[in-house]
C-alpha cells in the first residue's frame, strides 16, 4: 500500500556509494546510485525521488550547482549533502541554495539515517495534501462541518491568497498545526518550502541561530557559519509554532524581520534580505503575556493581522462523529482491522465528553479503542475505559512525568491499582512501540535497536498491541 521511500544517492566513490546503498536498503529505503553530477541531476529532475543525497565534489556538475538547479526546479525535494574534509564552506553555501542540511565525512550511517528521517519528516509536512470539510478521503484532513469550522475554511481561503501574517490560536490539540499547513498549501507559495519551527522545543540561544543563522566565531562553539531557517525558507513560508514561548529578545529580532524584511545572523553585521511568509501559532493567552511583559505588544499587532481562533472540541461536538469515522478509517489499515465499527451509543458518549486534550485526545482514544476492539464493534463500555485511561496519563502531551506519577500514585492509594510499576509500563509501552515502528518505517531491526530490545521482543510486542509493521527488511 505505502510504497518505499525512494532515495537518489549521487556519489562518485563507488565503495562509499555501495556501502551507503546497502545500509540504507537495510533500513527499508529504495536506493538508486548515480556517480556523476550531471547524470545525477538529470535523474533527480526526471524521476520522483523522495530525497536526494549528494556528494559535493563530483564529475560533471558539482554538488553546489546541482543543489542550485535542483532546488529551483523542485523546491520541496529535500537534499542532503555529504562533504569531504575542507569543503564545509561550500556545503554551507549550499544550504543557502536550499539544501536541507549537510553531513561532513566521516560519518556513521546512523547519523545519515537520522538526518534523512528528519528531512523526510519536514518534507512530509509540506507535501502531504490536506483536505477540508466533511467528505474527506485524503490521509490527512481537517474534519468538521460545524458552523465555526466552516468559517475557518473560508478564512483559510481568504488569507491563503495574500501574503499576510496569520496568527492561529487555540488550546492544545485543537488543530493549529493542521490549519497552518492548510493555509500554506492553498497559498500562492504552495510550491515553495514550508518550514516549521517549534519555538518551545528549542533553547533560546539555539533558537536564535536556528532561525537567523550565525557567523563563524559568533560565540564559543560557532566554528562554522550557519544559515538560518529564515534564509532557507526564502520565497516560502515559515511556521513559528508556540510563538508565545519565544523570548522577548528574540521577539525583537522577529519584529525587525516583519518590519524591514531583513534578518541579521548572530554575529553578523550586514542585514540579509529575506522574503518569507510567517504563520504563527500559540495556545498561550498573549494578552495576559503582554500585561506581564512577556510578550511584546508591537509584535502582537504585527502578527495578528489575521487571527484564526480554533474553539475547544467540546464546543463543536457535532463534528465528533465525522472525526471518529475519519480516525477509524485512518488507523484501521495500520492496526490491521478490515472494517472498523462503532455503535451509535458509543459515538453519542464521545460527543458528551469534555475533551481537555481536544482533537488529539479524541484521536488517541479512538485509536486505542480500535486497537482493543479490533474486529468487534466499539461500544460504550470499552470507550469509557479507554477515555478514563488516556485522559489521565498521556493524553495531554504537556503533562509532565511528575503529574503522571502523581495520578498513578493517587490511584494506588485509592486502591484502584495494585501494581504501579506494571501499570506504568502498560500505559507507556504501546505508544513507545507504535512510535518506534512508525518512525523506523516498519523496519523491525532498526526499531528494536532504538528501543534496546531484541527483534524477537519487538515482534512479540507489536503483536500484543496489534501493531503491524508496514514493511519488513528482507531476510525477516
Ligand atoms: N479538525 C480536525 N480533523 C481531523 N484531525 C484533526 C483536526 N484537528 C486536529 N486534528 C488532529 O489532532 C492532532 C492534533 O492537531 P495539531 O497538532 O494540529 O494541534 P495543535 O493545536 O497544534 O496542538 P498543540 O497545541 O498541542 O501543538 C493531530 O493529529 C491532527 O491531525
Ligand atoms: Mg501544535
Amino acid at each position: 500500500m505505502t510504497r518505499n521511500t525512494k532515495v537518489l544517492l549521487i556519489e562518485d566513490d563507488r565503495s562509499i556509494a555501495t556501502g551507503l546503498q546497502k545500509a540504507m536498503r537495510g533500513s527499508g529505503y529504495d536506493v538508486a546510485v548515480q556517480t556523476r553530477g550531471d547524470t545525477g541531476l538529470r535523474h533527480a529532475l526526471a524521476e520522483a525521488y523522495d530525497i536526494v543525497i549528494t556528494d559535493l565534489r563530483l564529475p560533471g556538475t558539482d554538488g553546489l550547482e546541482l543543489v542550485r538547479q535542483l532546488h529551483q526546479a523542485k523546491p520541496k525535494l529535500p537534499i542532503i549533502l555529504i562533504t569531504a574534509h575542507g569543503s564545509t564552506e561550500t556545503a554551507i553555501e549550499a544550504t543557502r541554495w536550499g539544501a536541507f542540511d549537510y553531513l561532513p565525512k566521516p560519518f556513521d550511517v546512523e547519523e545519515l539515517l537520522e538526518l534523512v528521517g528528519k528531512a523526510l519528516d519536514s518534507s512530509r509536512l509540506m507535501s502531504e495534501p490536506i483536505e477540508m470539510g466533511d467528505a474527506v478521503s485524503a490521509r490527512t484532513a481537517i474534519v468538521g462541518n460545524s458552523r465555526v469550522m466552516q468559517s475557518i475554511y473560508k478564512e483559510i481561503g481568504r488569507v491563503a491568497a495574500t501574503p499576510v501574517t496569520v496568527l492561529i490560536r487555540g488550546d492544545t490539540g485543537t488543530g493549529k498545526e493542521l490549519i497552518a499547513r492548510a493555509i500554506y498549501q492553498h497559498s500562492n507559495r504552495a510550491a515553495a518550502p514550508f518550514i516549521a519551527i517549534n519555538c518551545a522545543a528549542i533553547p533560546e540561544t539555539l533558537l536564535e541561530s536556528e532561525l537567523f543563522g550565525h557567523e563563524r566565531g559568533a560565540f564559543t562553539g560557532a566554528d562554522t557559519r550557519r544559515i538560518g531557517r529564515f534564509e532557507q525558507a526564502h520565497g516560502g513560508t515559515i511556521f513559528l509554532d508556540e510563538i508565545g514561548d519565544m523570548s522577548v529578545r528574540l521577539q525583537a529580532k522577529l519584529l525587525r524581520e516583519l518590519q524591514e524584511k531583513t534578518i541579521q545572523r548572530v554575529g553578523g553585521k550586514e542585514p540579509v534580505p529575506v522574503d518569507v511568509r510567517i504563520i504563527a501559532a500559540t495556545h498561550r493567552d498573549l494578552e495576559a503575556a503582554i500585561r506581564e511583559r512577556l510578550f511584546r505588544e508591537d509584535l502582537f499587532y504585527r502578527l495578528s493581522v489575521v487571527t484564526l481562533s480554533l474553539p475547544p472540541l467540546a464546543e463543536r461536538a457535532e463534528d465528533i462523529p465525522d472525526m471518529v469515522r475519519y480516525f477509524l478509517r485512518r488507523y484501521a489499515p495500520e492496526i490491521g482491522v478490515a472494517s472498523p465499527a462503532i455503535s451509535p451509543e458509543a459515538i453519542a458518549y464521545l460527543q458528551s465528553q469534555p475533551w481537555p486534550g481536544n482533537v488529539r485526545e479524541l484521536e488517541n482514544a479512538t485509536r486505542k479503542a480500535l486497537l482493543l476492539a479490533r474486529d468487534y464493534t466499539i461500544g460504550v463500555d470499552l470507550l469509557r475505559e479507554v477515555v478514563a485511561k488516556t485522559r489521565q496519563p498521556l493524553a495531554a502531551s504537556q503533562q509532565t512525568h511528575a503529574a503522571y506519577i502523581t495520578e498513578l500514585m493517587d490511584a494506588v492509594e485509592r486502591g484502584e491499582t495494585h501494581n504501579a510499576f506494571a501499570r506504568m509500563l502498560a500505559d507507556l509501552e504501546p505508544e513507545l512501540y507504535a512510535q518506534a515502528i512508525r518512525r523506523a518505517q516498519g523496519n523491525l531491526t532498526r526499531a528494536a535497536q532504538w528501543l534496546g530490545v531484541t527483534r524477537l521482543k519487538m515482534r512479540e510486542k507489536l503483536k500484543e498491541f496489534g501493531l503491524h509493521p508496514r514493511r519488513e527488511t528482507s531476510g525477516d
